[in-house]
């Protein structure tokens, strides 16, 4: 089975909070996305707001044709949220204020009563659940018993590996994606793949979707940059040829 991308916009939206203006619009990146062979699109409203806003959300719901997965922490704030926008599914993740990106996967087995009402107060909605989790056993098995019916692993250890440490991250998540099917579950995975390393976790038989952001949105500014600044260029090069500027009278 090939996987399918789900492409994560947060970032474009990290780069019009630094201005808390409208530009770049992440509704514009999702249309991009979908455009462009984009299977679905990922955001994560965080509780600090620091990229996504809840007007991101609403619209998005309004506006992705594919798959909307929304990435949430277990806050009711964000669980209310969510049980609103209805996404076409919700990824489960751990939030610490201080991180500059989800660190570790969610521990599901040490929250299995949380993890369970959030897991089908979802569900209830119709929306399809997963957790995002280590590739380890005891947490796959704590997934399937609080609901969930994927999981996505955390690929950021086997992505940050070095050379030396590399085939036995990879055999984590390689052991970890077939125990999970074999139990039931569906899996994804994400977290750190870029166009370096995402071919051999696309090649895991059971994965079934890739969530991947930072690398995607790194490489957009430099296939755009020179476009973008040529743009620029000619525009200041042929300011006194037009003075067709409707605010003028
Ligand atoms: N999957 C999950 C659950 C995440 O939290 C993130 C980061 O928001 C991603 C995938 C995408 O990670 P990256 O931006 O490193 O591709």
């Amino acid at each position: 089975m090939k996987s399918i991308l789900g492409v994560n916009i947060d970032h474009v939206a990290t780069v019009r909070e630094a201005r808390k203006g409208t530009m770049p619009e992440v509704v514009a990146a999702a249309v991009i996305a979908e455009q462009s062979g984009g299977h679905g699109i990922t955001i994560h409203l965080r509780q600090d707001r620091r990229h996504i806003q809840d007007r991101d959300l609403a619209i998005l719901r309004q506006v992705v044709h594919s798959k909307l997965n929304l990435e949430m922490s277990l806050t009711e704030e964000i669980v209310r949220i969510a049980v609103e926008a209805v996404p076409d599914q919700a990824t489960l993740v751990p939030e610490n204020r201080q991180e500059v990106t989800t660190e570790g996967g969610l521990d599901v087995a040490g929250q299995l009563e949380r993890t369970r009402e959030v897991t089908a107060r979802l569900a209830a909605c119709g929306v399809l659940v997963s957790h995002f989790i280590d590739p380890d056993r005891r947490q796959i098995d704590a997934a399937r018993e609080s609901g969930a019916r994927y999981i996505e692993l955390h690929t950021g250890s086997y992505a940050n590996a070095r050379w030396a440490e590399k085939t036995a991250e990879y055999r984590k998540l390689v052991d970890a994606a077939g125990y999970a099917a074999s139990i039931g579950l569906g899996v994804n995975a994400g977290h750190g793949l870029d166009y370096h390393n995402v071919q051999p976790v696309a090649a895991i038989p059971e994965v079934e979707e890739l969530n991947i952001g930072h690398s995607i949105i790194s490489r957009a500014i430099f296939s755009g940059l020179a476009v973008a600044v040529r743009e620029m260029a000619d525009l200041i090069e042929t300011a006194g040829e037009s003075r067709d500027w409707p605010w003028t009278v």
